[in-house]
C-alpha cells in the first residue's frame, strides 16, 4: 500500500526568552531546537524523552497552539505557517490535541453531551439534532453509553474521562491526533484499555498519531516509529522495532534499559543513566548528553553531533556511533 504523507515538520524551533531575575540578562531556553520528521496517514510517531526535553512544546507547535520561532510545517501539502489566521483556523480543526490530565481538560460545569458538541457549535453548521446524533455516535465508538450524555465529568473514572477527551478530539473528523502523555495519569490496568481504544480508532478513521510519552514501555505497541529527544534535539529516530531491539544512541540505550515493563526476551544489559538532566538554560557544549555518557570523549564535549542516517533510515546523532566505537552494545543482549 502506498504511503500518504500527512505532516512534514522541518527544522522546528521554539526558543523561549526567560527572565532570570531583576538585574540579570534574559536567558534563552531552546525548548525545541531543530526537529524534523514526516508522518504518514494511519501511522504513529512516538516522541519520547525525559521531562523537559521539549515533547509538549513540540506538540503545541504541531497543533498551532504556539507559533514556532523557526521552521516549516506542511500539512497535506499546505504550508501552515504562511497561511492567514482564517485559513489556519480551518486546518487547525484537522490536527487535534489530547492532554495527559483528563481531570483538568474537561469543563466540570458542562455535561458530556455539551462538551462533545461544543466543537460542532463553533466550527460547523450542524443543527441541534445533528450535533446530538454525532455526539452519541462518537460516544459509542469510544465505549461510552447513551445515558452518559447527560452526566458531568466528575461522575466518571480517569479512564472514562480520557475516553471523553478522545471523543471530543474526534468530533471534527481530524487527520492527526497529537496525544500528549494520554495515559500517563491512568492506572496501568486502564492504560492498556485506552491504548487499545486509540489503536482501534486509528484503524477505523485512518488517523495519524503523534504520541508523546516519557515512558517507552507505553509506546512499544502503538508506535510505528520512535523519535527520542534530549534537551530539545532529536538524538535517535527509527522504526519502532529497530529502536526497541537495536537502539543505537547511548541515551536511548539507557532509557530502554531503565524501562521495567518490556517483555523479558527483549531485556538487555542495564546501562545506568548517570547524573542529572542538565539545565536547559545552560546546556552543555558539544553533545548535550556528554556529561552523562560513558562513551564521551573530547570530541563529544566540543562538537555537536549531527543527526545522520545509518542502516535503513535509522537516524542517530552520536560521534561514537559514527566512529563505530559502540559495537559492544549494538543489538539486544
Ligand atoms: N512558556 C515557556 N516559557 C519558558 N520556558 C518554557 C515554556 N514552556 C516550556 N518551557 C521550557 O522548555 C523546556 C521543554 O518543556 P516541555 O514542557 O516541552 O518538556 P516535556 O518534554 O513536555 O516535559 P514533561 O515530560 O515534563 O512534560 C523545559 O525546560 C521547560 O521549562
Ligand atoms: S556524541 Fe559522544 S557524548 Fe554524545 S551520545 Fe555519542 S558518545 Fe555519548
Ligand atoms: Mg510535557
Amino acid at each position: 500500500m502506498s504511503q500518504e504523507l500527512v505532516l512534514n515538520a522541518h527544522n522546528l524551533k521554539q526558543h523561549y526568552h526567560v527572565k532570570q531575575g531583576l538585574f540579570k540578562p534574559e536567558a534563552t531556553v531552546k525548548a525545541v531546537d531543530g526537529v524534523s520528521f514526516t508522518l504518514d496517514r494511519g501511522k504513529t510517531l512516538a516522541v519520547v524523552g525525559e521531562s523537559g526535553c521539549g515533547k509538549s512544546t513540540l506538540g503545541r507547535m504541531l497543533t498551532m497552539i504556539e507559533t514556532p520561532t523557526e521552521g516549516q510545517l506542511n500539512f497535506l501539502g499546505e504550508d501552515l505557517l504562511s497561511l492567514s489566521k482564517e485559513q489556519q483556523k480551518e486546518l487547525r480543526q484537522k490536527i487535534q490535541i489530547i492532554f495527559q490530565n483528563p481531570y483538568g481538560s474537561l469543563n466540570p460545569r458542562k455535561k458530556i453531551g455539551a462538551i462533545l458538541e461544543e466543537p460542532l457549535v463553533i466550527n460547523t453548521q450542524l443543527n441541534k439534532a445533528e450535533r446530538k446524533a454525532k455526539a452519541l455516535a462518537m460516544m459509542a465508538k469510544v465505549g461510552l453509553k447513551t445515558e452518559h450524555y447527560d452526566r458531568y465529568p466528575h461522575m466518571f473514572s480517569g479512564g472514562q474521562r480520557q475516553r471523553i477527551a478522545i471523543a471530543r478530539g474526534l468530533m471534527l473528523d481530524p487527520e492527526i491526533i497529537v496525544a500528549d502523555e494520554p495515559v500517563s495519569a491512568l492506572d496501568v490496568s486502564v492504560q492498556a484499555q485506552v491504548l487499545n481504544l486509540m489503536m482501534d480508532l486509528q484503524q477505523e478513521f485512518g488517523l495519524s498519531y503523534v504520541f508523546i510519552s516519557h515512558d517507552l514501555s507505553v509506546v512499544e505497541h502503538i508506535a510505528d516509529e520512535v523519535m527520542v529527544m534530549y534537551l530539545g534535539k532529536v538524538v535517535e529516530h527509527g522504526k519502532s522495532e529497530d529502536v526497541f531491539t537495536q537502539p543505537k544512541h547511548p541515551y536511548t540505550q539507557a532509557l530502554l534499559s531503565s524501562t521495567p515493563q518490556l517483555s523479558s526476551d527483549k531485556r538487555r544489559q542495564r546501562i545506568k543513566l548517570q547524573g542529572e538532566l542538565p539545565s536547559p538554560l545552560n546546556p552543555p557544549s558539544g553533545c548535550a548528553f556528554h556529561g552523562r555518557c560513558q562513551y564521551a570523549n573530547e570530541r563529544c564535549s566540543k562538537e555537536t553531533p549531527v543527526l545522520r542516517s545509518h542502516a535503513d533510515a535509522h537516524l542517530i546523532a552520536c560521534h561514537a556511533v559514527e566512529e563505530e566505537r559502540l559495537e559492544s552494545f549494538s543489538g539486544a543482549a
